[in-house]
């Protein structure tokens, strides 16, 4: 069977702007959209830039938007998209090469909410720290994070003002401030309770809708508010 991709196109500091090919490939029935591009890459354009590890949607890394919507392209099928599969770079993120963007800024966002477990008054130890089935439920929605980045990608808050820390980043502060192990609020309160933090979520929930993981980061902004309040009264 045959299928066309339209592949956005473009290499910064040698094209004026960007442009779309258009490939004619045969696929397989249970292909997805990484196994077609990956075709194209070794079959048809070696050239063709793109991100991709581990095939199985735990890396995070092949993030694109794919007929309009953030997904990841190993995990997308290609049998679920009629005609045309159109493939961009996730949107608000600087492209690097065809659809590879520049992650490091929100990788940078992510190491402001200091993504680590804070402890200052256990004792040390080479165990684990061990937490009641209860208290390890609390972070379910939380862990499951990829980091694929296209939350953040689609968050409104985000496109008006690109330092917000996003989604992403703050789902991954509540999945510490949320640890019962963690008492790191206060260390993280100066960047959560900012102009960049918490508040400038405005709960559209395009996060929600863009997640490749079923996650709800509006969930976790709404649950940092909740402590970061209680943490002032
Ligand atoms: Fe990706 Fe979902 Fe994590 Fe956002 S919350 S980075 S969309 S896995
Ligand atoms: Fe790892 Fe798609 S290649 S998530």
């Amino acid at each position: 069977m045959q299928r066309t991709l339209r592949v956005f196109r473009f290499q910064p500091g040698k094209d004026e702007k960007p442009h779309y090919d258009e490939f004619t490939i045969e696929v397989q029935p249970a292909w997805t959209v990484l196994d077609a591009l990956n075709a194209i890459k070794w079959h048809h354009d070696g050239t063709l830039t793109f991100r991709r590890s581990c095939r199985h949607g735990i890396c995070g890394s092949c993030a694109m938007m794919i007929n309009g919507k953030n997904e990841l392209a190993c995990e997308k099928q290609l049998k679920t998209i009629k005609g045309v599969v159109v493939v961009e770079p996730m949107k608000e993120y600087a492209v690097l090469r065809d659809l590879m963007v520049d992650m490091e800024p929100f990788f940078e966002k992510l190491r402001l909410v200091k993504p680590w477990l804070i402890n200052h008054t256990a004792p040390p130890t080479d165990k684990e720290r061990l937490q009641s089935p209860e208290e390890r439920k609390i972070l379910d929605g939380t862990w499951e994070c990829i980091l694929c980045g296209a939350c953040t990608s689609s968050c409104p808050a985000f496109w008006d003002n690109e330092s917000f820390l996003g989604p992403a980043a703050l789902l991954r502060a509540f999945r510490y401030v949320g640890d019962t192990r963690d008492e790191g609020l206060s260390e993280r309160a100066d960047i959560l309770d900012s102009k960049i933090g918490v508040w400038r979520c405005h709960s559209i929930f395009n996060c929600v809708e863009a997640c490749p993981k079923s996650l709800n980061p509006t969930w976790g902004i709404m649950s940092l508010r909740n402590k970061l309040l209680r943490e002032k009264i």
